[in-house]
Protein backbone atom coordinates (compact mmCIF):
# COMPACT_ATOMS: atom_id res chain seq x y z
CA UNK A 1 0.00 0.00 0.00
CA UNK A 2 1.17 3.47 -0.78
CA UNK A 3 1.18 6.40 2.04
CA UNK A 4 -0.99 9.90 1.44
CA UNK A 5 0.72 12.28 3.85
CA UNK A 6 -1.97 14.81 5.05
CA UNK A 7 -1.44 17.42 7.36
CA UNK A 8 -2.62 15.51 10.64
CA UNK A 9 -2.71 12.00 9.52
CA UNK A 10 -1.44 9.38 6.39
CA UNK A 11 -3.66 7.93 4.54
CA UNK A 12 -2.88 4.39 3.47
CA UNK A 13 -3.85 3.32 -0.43
CA UNK A 14 -4.19 0.12 -2.19
CA UNK A 15 -3.09 0.63 -5.96
CA UNK A 16 -3.10 -1.91 -9.12
CA UNK A 17 -3.38 -1.22 -13.00
CA UNK A 18 -2.71 1.23 -14.96
CA UNK A 19 -5.28 4.04 -17.05
CA UNK A 20 -8.07 6.08 -16.31
CA UNK A 21 -7.80 6.40 -12.45
CA UNK A 22 -11.12 5.15 -10.30
CA UNK A 23 -11.21 5.61 -7.05
CA UNK A 24 -13.13 3.15 -4.71
CA UNK A 25 -14.80 4.50 -1.56
CA UNK A 26 -15.63 1.56 0.96
CA UNK A 27 -18.19 1.70 3.69
CA UNK A 28 -19.00 1.41 7.35
CA UNK A 29 -16.97 -0.19 8.80
CA UNK A 30 -14.98 -1.18 6.44
CA UNK A 31 -11.52 -1.20 4.57
CA UNK A 32 -10.05 -1.23 0.71
CA UNK A 33 -10.35 -4.94 1.04
CA UNK A 34 -14.14 -4.84 0.74
CA UNK A 35 -13.26 -4.15 -3.01
CA UNK A 36 -11.06 -7.14 -4.00
CA UNK A 37 -13.92 -8.32 -6.27
CA UNK A 38 -12.91 -5.20 -8.68
CA UNK A 39 -9.26 -5.80 -9.10
CA UNK A 40 -10.30 -7.47 -12.46
CA UNK A 41 -11.32 -3.72 -13.46
CA UNK A 42 -7.05 -2.93 -12.83
CA UNK A 43 -7.03 -4.58 -16.56
CA UNK A 44 -8.06 -1.63 -17.73
CA UNK A 45 -7.83 1.19 -15.26
CA UNK A 46 -5.63 2.54 -11.92
CA UNK A 47 -7.64 0.89 -9.13
CA UNK A 48 -6.77 3.89 -5.66
CA UNK A 49 -8.40 2.17 -3.01
CA UNK A 50 -8.09 3.95 0.06
CA UNK A 51 -8.65 2.81 3.82
CA UNK A 52 -10.59 5.83 4.93
CA UNK A 53 -9.07 7.66 8.12
CA UNK A 54 -10.04 5.48 11.29
CA UNK A 55 -10.31 2.50 9.53
CA UNK A 56 -8.04 -0.66 7.99
CA UNK A 57 -4.25 0.51 8.21
CA UNK A 58 -5.18 4.42 8.19
CA UNK A 59 -5.63 3.98 11.65
CA UNK A 60 -3.80 7.17 12.99
CA UNK A 61 -6.71 9.29 13.08
CA UNK A 62 -10.46 9.65 14.19
CA UNK A 63 -13.09 10.85 11.29
CA UNK A 64 -14.70 13.85 11.97
CA UNK A 65 -17.12 14.56 9.63
CA UNK A 66 -18.37 13.35 5.93
CA UNK A 67 -16.78 16.69 4.61
CA UNK A 68 -13.46 15.90 5.87
CA UNK A 69 -13.25 11.88 4.19
CA UNK A 70 -13.81 13.70 1.29
CA UNK A 71 -11.39 16.26 1.73
CA UNK A 72 -9.21 13.33 2.50
CA UNK A 73 -10.24 11.75 -0.63
CA UNK A 74 -9.54 14.56 -3.09
CA UNK A 75 -5.81 14.49 -1.24
CA UNK A 76 -5.64 10.81 -2.66
CA UNK A 77 -6.85 11.73 -6.00
CA UNK A 78 -3.99 14.84 -6.40
CA UNK A 79 -1.50 12.95 -4.48
CA UNK A 80 -1.73 9.82 -6.40
CA UNK A 81 -3.14 10.45 -9.69
CA UNK A 82 -1.13 13.49 -10.14
CA UNK A 83 -4.59 15.87 -10.06
CA UNK A 84 -6.13 13.49 -13.25
CA UNK A 85 -9.81 13.70 -12.42
CA UNK A 86 -10.76 10.37 -11.32
CA UNK A 87 -14.02 7.88 -11.91
CA UNK A 88 -15.10 8.36 -7.81
CA UNK A 89 -17.45 5.24 -6.91
CA UNK A 90 -18.76 5.06 -3.08
CA UNK A 91 -20.10 1.99 -1.40
CA UNK A 92 -22.60 3.25 1.44
CA UNK A 93 -20.75 5.75 3.66
CA UNK A 94 -18.17 5.68 1.25
CA UNK A 95 -21.29 7.11 -0.95
CA UNK A 96 -21.87 10.04 1.54
CA UNK A 97 -17.98 10.76 0.67
CA UNK A 98 -18.51 10.29 -2.89
CA UNK A 99 -20.92 12.78 -2.92
CA UNK A 100 -19.39 15.66 -0.96
CA UNK A 101 -16.55 14.95 -3.08
CA UNK A 102 -18.14 15.89 -6.77
CA UNK A 103 -19.43 18.95 -4.44
CA UNK A 104 -16.48 20.27 -3.10
CA UNK A 105 -13.83 19.09 -5.42
CA UNK A 106 -15.67 18.83 -8.77
CA UNK A 107 -12.34 19.51 -10.76
CA UNK A 108 -11.20 15.95 -9.73
CA UNK A 109 -14.13 14.13 -10.55
CA UNK A 110 -14.66 12.49 -14.05
CA UNK A 111 -17.69 10.68 -13.45
CA UNK A 112 -19.40 9.66 -10.47
CA UNK A 113 -20.66 6.14 -9.24
CA UNK A 114 -22.46 6.18 -6.04
CA UNK A 115 -23.61 2.45 -4.89
CA UNK A 116 -25.72 1.59 -2.14
CA UNK A 117 -25.99 4.62 -0.76
CA UNK A 118 -28.68 7.70 -0.44
CA UNK A 119 -28.72 11.76 -0.82
CA UNK A 120 -31.05 12.38 2.04
CA UNK A 121 -29.52 12.88 5.87
CA UNK A 122 -30.73 10.59 8.60
CA UNK A 123 -33.90 11.53 9.83
CA UNK A 124 -33.87 12.00 13.85
CA UNK A 125 -34.89 8.96 14.77
CA UNK A 126 -32.10 7.24 12.49
CA UNK A 127 -29.85 9.72 14.56
CA UNK A 128 -30.87 8.42 17.78
CA UNK A 129 -30.67 4.90 16.73
CA UNK A 130 -26.59 5.75 15.40
CA UNK A 131 -26.30 7.28 18.73
CA UNK A 132 -27.47 4.19 21.19
CA UNK A 133 -25.61 1.88 19.10
CA UNK A 134 -22.25 3.69 19.51
CA UNK A 135 -23.04 4.01 23.50
CA UNK A 136 -23.99 0.08 23.14
CA UNK A 137 -20.31 -0.12 21.40
CA UNK A 138 -18.70 1.76 23.85
CA UNK A 139 -19.90 0.08 26.94
CA UNK A 140 -20.12 -3.69 25.29
CA UNK A 141 -17.61 -3.82 22.53
CA UNK A 142 -17.64 -4.56 18.43
CA UNK A 143 -19.55 -7.24 18.88
CA UNK A 144 -22.45 -4.95 19.37
CA UNK A 145 -22.13 -3.64 16.05
CA UNK A 146 -21.66 -7.34 13.88
CA UNK A 147 -24.74 -8.46 15.44
CA UNK A 148 -26.59 -5.22 14.40
CA UNK A 149 -25.26 -5.01 10.59
CA UNK A 150 -24.76 -8.31 10.01
CA UNK A 151 -28.00 -9.54 9.29
CA UNK A 152 -29.09 -6.25 7.49
CA UNK A 153 -25.82 -6.74 5.14
CA UNK A 154 -26.49 -9.21 2.73
CA UNK A 155 -29.73 -9.81 0.37
CA UNK A 156 -32.14 -11.92 2.44
CA UNK A 157 -33.36 -14.42 -0.35
CA UNK A 158 -32.71 -18.44 -0.42
CA UNK A 159 -31.11 -17.94 -3.89
CA UNK A 160 -28.66 -14.98 -2.45
CA UNK A 161 -27.88 -17.49 1.04
CA UNK A 162 -27.28 -20.79 -0.93
CA UNK A 163 -24.34 -18.87 -3.23
CA UNK A 164 -21.16 -20.74 -2.56
CA UNK A 165 -19.10 -17.27 -1.29
CA UNK A 166 -21.84 -16.91 0.86
CA UNK A 167 -20.05 -17.95 4.29
CA UNK A 168 -16.42 -16.48 3.26
CA UNK A 169 -18.16 -13.10 2.55
CA UNK A 170 -19.84 -13.50 6.03
CA UNK A 171 -16.84 -14.32 7.58
CA UNK A 172 -14.93 -11.35 5.92
CA UNK A 173 -17.60 -8.88 7.20
CA UNK A 174 -17.67 -10.17 10.95
CA UNK A 175 -13.63 -9.96 10.98
CA UNK A 176 -13.69 -6.78 9.58
CA UNK A 177 -16.41 -5.16 11.85
CA UNK A 178 -14.61 -6.62 15.35
CA UNK A 179 -11.52 -5.64 14.06
CA UNK A 180 -12.71 -2.07 13.96
CA UNK A 181 -11.37 0.16 16.80
CA UNK A 182 -14.33 1.14 18.83
CA UNK A 183 -13.26 4.87 18.58
CA UNK A 184 -13.48 4.67 14.69
CA UNK A 185 -16.73 3.06 15.35
CA UNK A 186 -18.35 5.78 17.36
CA UNK A 187 -17.02 8.77 15.48
CA UNK A 188 -17.88 7.57 11.78
CA UNK A 189 -21.31 7.01 13.53
CA UNK A 190 -21.79 10.74 14.72
CA UNK A 191 -19.89 11.61 11.37
CA UNK A 192 -22.96 9.81 9.51
CA UNK A 193 -25.64 10.71 11.78
CA UNK A 194 -24.59 14.64 11.89
CA UNK A 195 -24.29 14.46 7.80
CA UNK A 196 -26.51 16.87 5.62
CA UNK A 197 -28.76 16.10 2.97
CA UNK A 198 -27.22 16.20 -0.74
CA UNK A 199 -30.49 16.57 -2.75
CA UNK A 200 -29.93 20.42 -3.52
CA UNK A 201 -26.18 19.78 -4.14
CA UNK A 202 -26.53 17.03 -6.17
CA UNK A 203 -29.39 17.90 -8.57
CA UNK A 204 -26.39 20.35 -9.75
CA UNK A 205 -24.36 18.08 -10.63
CA UNK A 206 -22.70 17.86 -14.55
CA UNK A 207 -20.90 14.87 -14.77
CA UNK A 208 -21.74 11.11 -15.81
CA UNK A 209 -23.43 9.55 -13.01
CA UNK A 210 -24.03 5.86 -12.44
CA UNK A 211 -26.46 4.43 -9.52
CA UNK A 212 -26.14 0.85 -8.28
CA UNK A 213 -28.16 -0.67 -5.81
CA UNK A 214 -28.47 -4.45 -4.72
CA UNK A 215 -32.31 -5.69 -5.50
CA UNK A 216 -32.42 -6.53 -1.92
CA UNK A 217 -30.60 -3.87 0.05
CA UNK A 218 -32.52 -3.28 3.34
CA UNK A 219 -30.84 -0.46 4.85
CA UNK A 220 -30.76 1.62 1.48
CA UNK A 221 -32.95 0.02 -0.48
CA UNK A 222 -33.70 0.93 -4.59
CA UNK A 223 -36.25 3.40 -4.15
CA UNK A 224 -33.28 5.74 -2.02
CA UNK A 225 -31.41 5.37 -5.87
CA UNK A 226 -35.03 5.77 -7.37
CA UNK A 227 -35.46 9.30 -5.80
CA UNK A 228 -31.72 10.22 -6.66
CA UNK A 229 -31.64 9.42 -10.30
CA UNK A 230 -34.93 11.71 -10.26
CA UNK A 231 -32.81 14.06 -8.76
CA UNK A 232 -29.22 13.44 -10.55
CA UNK A 233 -29.07 15.10 -14.28
CA UNK A 234 -29.41 12.48 -16.98
CA UNK A 235 -27.99 9.30 -14.43
CA UNK A 236 -28.18 6.14 -14.94
CA UNK A 237 -30.02 3.18 -12.16
CA UNK A 238 -28.99 -0.17 -12.38
CA UNK A 239 -30.54 -2.42 -9.90
CA UNK A 240 -28.80 -5.80 -9.10
CA UNK A 241 -30.71 -9.20 -8.56
CA UNK A 242 -29.70 -11.59 -5.63
CA UNK A 243 -27.62 -8.17 -3.90
CA UNK A 244 -28.24 -6.57 -0.52
CA UNK A 245 -26.37 -3.65 0.73
CA UNK A 246 -22.84 -4.96 -0.44
CA UNK A 247 -23.60 -5.27 -4.29
CA UNK A 248 -19.80 -4.92 -5.09
CA UNK A 249 -18.95 -8.18 -2.49
CA UNK A 250 -22.27 -10.04 -3.42
CA UNK A 251 -21.91 -10.47 -7.10
CA UNK A 252 -18.09 -8.80 -8.26
CA UNK A 253 -18.94 -10.01 -11.94
CA UNK A 254 -22.69 -8.58 -12.12
CA UNK A 255 -21.04 -5.20 -10.35
CA UNK A 256 -17.85 -4.91 -12.55
CA UNK A 257 -19.67 -5.47 -15.84
CA UNK A 258 -22.59 -2.39 -14.72
CA UNK A 259 -19.55 -0.17 -14.30
CA UNK A 260 -17.61 -1.48 -17.41
CA UNK A 261 -20.59 -0.73 -19.49
CA UNK A 262 -21.43 2.68 -18.17
CA UNK A 263 -17.57 3.92 -18.67
CA UNK A 264 -17.26 2.49 -21.94
CA UNK A 265 -20.24 4.63 -22.88
CA UNK A 266 -18.08 8.09 -21.30
CA UNK A 267 -14.54 6.95 -21.85
CA UNK A 268 -14.78 5.85 -25.95
CA UNK A 269 -10.79 6.92 -26.12
CA UNK A 270 -10.09 4.67 -23.28
CA UNK A 271 -12.90 1.53 -23.64
CA UNK A 272 -12.76 -0.50 -20.16
C1 LIG B 1 -22.45 1.83 5.34
O1 LIG B 1 -22.63 0.70 4.84
O2 LIG B 1 -21.49 2.54 5.02
C2 LIG B 1 -23.42 2.29 6.38
O3 LIG B 1 -24.48 1.39 6.47
C3 LIG B 1 -23.91 3.67 6.07
C4 LIG B 1 -25.04 4.11 6.94
O4 LIG B 1 -25.28 3.52 8.00
O5 LIG B 1 -25.72 5.10 6.58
Amino acid sequence: MHPVQLSDTTLWVHEAGAGPPLLLLHGFPFDHRMWSGQEPLARRMRLLVPDQRGFGRSGGALPASIEQLADDAAAVIRARSAGVPAVVCGLSMGGYVAQHLAARHPELVAALVLVDTKLEADTADARTARHDLANRVERVGQAVLAEAMLPRLLAPSPAARRMPRRPAIEETIRSTILATPVPTITAALAALAARPDMTTALGRLTVPTLLVVGAEDAITPPECLERAAAVIPGSRLCVLADCGHMAPLEDPAAFNAALTDFLAGIHPEHPV
